[in-house]
């Protein structure tokens, strides 16, 4: 059948966005994320400044996106404003320099303030398919992110057919929607493989202003190699959900794993896998990275459901020449309902997520490093750990060659609160928080979680103030942040 949709250059589809415009793209992590596209709204940028007119665009996501999408936009000074995550170097440096508005937002909440009005109007929906029809379904392609959303609420649409994606991908997502209050109804989701939606978003054709051809890879980064530390850390997790299990606080048939973005996280999974003792699971989690692969094939997961296939290029590729195997074992859905805190809840799902620093009151700082520079953004550890059965973070006791120690007096930022975090782990150890006051939480985070070249000085600072529920010194709490930015070390600091 012939296409009813104008079939358009990127250069044509970039000449439809005017200057202030408001733009939902696909792309939840670089996967299906918009590329073709944003990058030609990036050239027509550079060539609107360079005849001395303004012109940015309101920039809204799933999350995170690859370089044609943010890079290049950030690059040509096209973003007015940006959100919810990112983790673009380009644009980090933007956000960081005050130039781009950057505001970060939990995951889950995105497509709601969307159909909520609280970021105005969206004018464009620029999103990535595998395949669309003449009568509006659109077949999404490695991520759903807030697609869904973005599709219902723009005033118009330009998709990107990619055909990198294969049409066979028909079948491994869940489209739900949400309605608004007061006619929410509850999540029919009790189980982390039920099916509650549609495989595709259906749109109304005539809001389809075109149509861009393209054949681009997702651009999906590498992971580094595991080591020692990551290693250690991924195994420390590992025994604990061991002895959570022996317990009988983790039921035999386990619970569901949410698992975060990053090395250290790609590492922790790999360690779970491994260990005899941890029984076949199954994931309920956001971005699926290429070690949940690795794990089901191996037959350690038994299951998958996430927002993105954020898979690098090779295993993505053999992902698609065994489509079939992976029918009914990987499923991919809005973040409104990966993310969503009345099924996190439900399913009982046991959060793992990175922290750039803790302290040692057990508050975790995510995003921002020293204090005041964003790295990525909240994502959707606020989601999974507010709302997990158990929440854990990990992360590598120091950084930077052992300059920065991620465990401080006081947290530069705080992300997650003493109240969300049960449990911290370091590749020294395991501090679990559960039912501790704040000065037993102090000597468990000390003990188990910091390096042994900060423990004397965590000590001393503790030390510094005996009064109060939660002792602290107002002169010392930044000491090691202070000493840091004056001799690039923190183990210069005294108490
Ligand atoms: N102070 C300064 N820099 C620090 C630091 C600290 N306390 N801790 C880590 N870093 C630096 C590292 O040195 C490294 O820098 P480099 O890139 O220059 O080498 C960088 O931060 C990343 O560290 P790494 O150990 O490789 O972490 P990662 O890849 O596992 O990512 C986070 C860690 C925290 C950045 C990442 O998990 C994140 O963005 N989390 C927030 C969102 C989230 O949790 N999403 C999941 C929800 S489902």
């Amino acid at each position: 059948m012939i296409s009813p949709y104008p079939s358009l250059t990127s250069d044509e589809a970039a000449a439809l966005i005017q200057h202030d415009e408001v733009i939902g793209f696909s792309g939840f992590t670089p996967a299906g994320a918009a590329k073709v596209i944003p990058t030609a709204i990036a050239a027509k940028a550079r060539i609107e400044h360079a005849a001395g007119r303004n012109f940015k665009v309101g920039v809204i996501t799933g999350a995170s996106t690859g370089p044609s999408l943010d890079g290049e936009l950030a690059k040509a000074d096209a973003i007015k404003f940006r959100t919810p995550y990112q983790s673009d170097k380009d644009l980090r440096e933007s956000i960081n320099a005050g130039k781009t508005h950057f505001f970060d937002m939990h995951l889950s909440l995105l497509p709601q303030y969307v159909r909520y009005g609280f970021l105005g109007e969206l004018d464009w929906a620029i999103i990535e398919a595998a395949d669309v029809s003449v009568d509006g379904k659109i077949l999404l392609s490695t991520s759903v992110g807030a697609s869904p959303t973005f599709l219902s609420k723009a005033k118009k649409i330009l998709i990107e057919l990619n055909r990198y994606h294969p049409k066979e991908l028909l079948g491994f997502h869940d489209i739900y929607e949400l309605k608004n209050p007061p006619h929410r109804r509850p999540i029919p989701l009790v189980n982390p493989e039920d099916r509650i939606g549609t495989q595709r978003v259906w749109v109304d054709p005539k809001k389809i202003a075109g149509v861009v051809v393209s054949n681009r890879p997702d651009e999906v980064n590498h992971f580094a190699h595991l080591n020692d530390t990551t290693r250690k850390i991924g195994q420390n997790v590992a025994s604990f959900l061991v002895a959570e299990l022996k317990a009988g606080r983790i039921p035999k048939s386990f619970l569901p794993i949410q698992s975060g973005v990053g090395n250290v996280a790609n590492a922790v999974l790999g360690a779970m896998g491994e260990h005899p003792d941890i029984p076949r699971f199954q994931m309920y989690s956001e971005v699926i990275q290429d070690s949940v692969i690795d794990l089901i094939k191996t037959g350690r997961v038994s299951f998958v459901s996430g927002v993105s296939l954020t898979l690098t290029h090779a295993v993505l590729q053999d992902f698609y020449a065994n489509l079939e195997s992976y029918q009914g074992r990987v499923l991919l859905r809005p973040q409104e309902i990966s993310n969503n805190p009345e099924i996190i809840r439900r399913l009982g799902i046991i959060s793992i997520n990175t922290a750039l620093e803790a302290d040692i009151f057990g508050n975790v700082n995510s995003t921002h490093v020293l204090g005041r520079s964003m790295m990525n953004g909240i994502g959707g550890s606020g989601d999974f750990t507010r709302n997990a059965y158990i929440s854990i973070f990990t992360c590598p006791s120091t950084a930077k060659g052992g300059n920065i120690s991620a465990i401080v007096p006081m947290c530069s930022h705080i992300d997650h609160s003493e109240h969300s975090v049960q449990v911290l782990v370091t590749e020294h150890g395991v501090a679990d928080l559960r039912g501790k006051a704040p000065r037993e939480r102090a000597e468990l985070v000390i003990h188990h979680c910091v390096d042994p070249s900060y423990r004397d000085l965590l000590r001393r600072y503790f030390k510094l103030t005996e009064n109060g529920h939660t002792p602290q010194s107002f002169r010392s709490a930044f000491a090691f942040h202070e000493k840091f930015l004056e001799t690039g070390d923190m183990r210069n600091t005294r108490f």
